[in-house]
């Protein structure tokens, strides 16, 4: 039951403070995303962890990537992206090492991606801590995939921001069960 009370009260935080979970606590959150199902086995998930300084290099990654985008971005635009990579205490790019050679087809293996990827925030509220999942142009931008690792086929599946949340858990309004959940009784019409 506590396991449920904990799945039901995980919310995003984006505004996030020090300190990060780290040694065994952040092992143990990492661990939870290699628990995730995987067909074939193929254990497609790599988390790169940036924090402490690093955290100015992926920055500035973000900032050569951007101007390469867009010569004409303003400063203010820089300014915010940059930030966006400098305030989280921790931010671990979710890493997909994808197969092609593989029965198992290239979304299946995104797909155990984005599952080690809700246990990783599952188990970063478990463990005390806030987190939210982003992607946007920068995760999806090739300059920054090669530049944490990654070239395709291999890919990002996004960042998680990890620290602790500033202002407590946010409110969150979830949608009703009734509108997501049906009992199939026979073939639905759809026309
Ligand atoms: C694959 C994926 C990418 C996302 N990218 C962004 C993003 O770039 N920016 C953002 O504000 N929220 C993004 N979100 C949504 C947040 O992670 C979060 O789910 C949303 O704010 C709702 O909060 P909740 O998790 O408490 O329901 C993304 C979610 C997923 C699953």
């Amino acid at each position: 039951m506590a396991a449920l009370e904990t799945l039901l009260s995980r919310v995003s935080v984006s505004s996030l403070v020090e300190p990060a979970p780290e040694g065994a606590v952040l092992d143990g959150i990492l661990e939870a995303g290699l628990r995730a199902p995987d067909h074939g086995r193929l254990a497609p998930w790599h988390y790169v962890l940036i924090r402490g300084d690093a955290r100015r290099r992926l920055a500035d990654l973000v900032e050569t990537a951007l101007r390469a985008r867009d010569p004409e971005a303003p400063q203010p635009l820089i300014d915010k992206q940059r930030g966006k990579f400098l305030r989280p205490p921790l931010t671990i790019a979710l890493g997909a090492r994808i197969r092609t050679d593989h029965k198992v087809p290239p979304l299946e293996q995104m797909l155990a991606v984005g599952a080690g990827a809700m246990n990783l925030l599952n188990a970063i509220h478990a463990s005390g801590f806030g987190a939210i999942w982003v992607t946007g142009a920068n995760a999806y931008d090739p300059r920054v995939q090669a530049g944490l690792g990654f070239v395709a086929p291999d890919t990002l599946a996004g960042f998680l921001f990890v620290g602790t949340p500033a202002h407590g858990l946010p409110e969150v309004t979830r949608p009703a069960l009734a509108g997501h959940v049906t009992e199939w009784a026979g073939l639905v019409e759809t026309a």
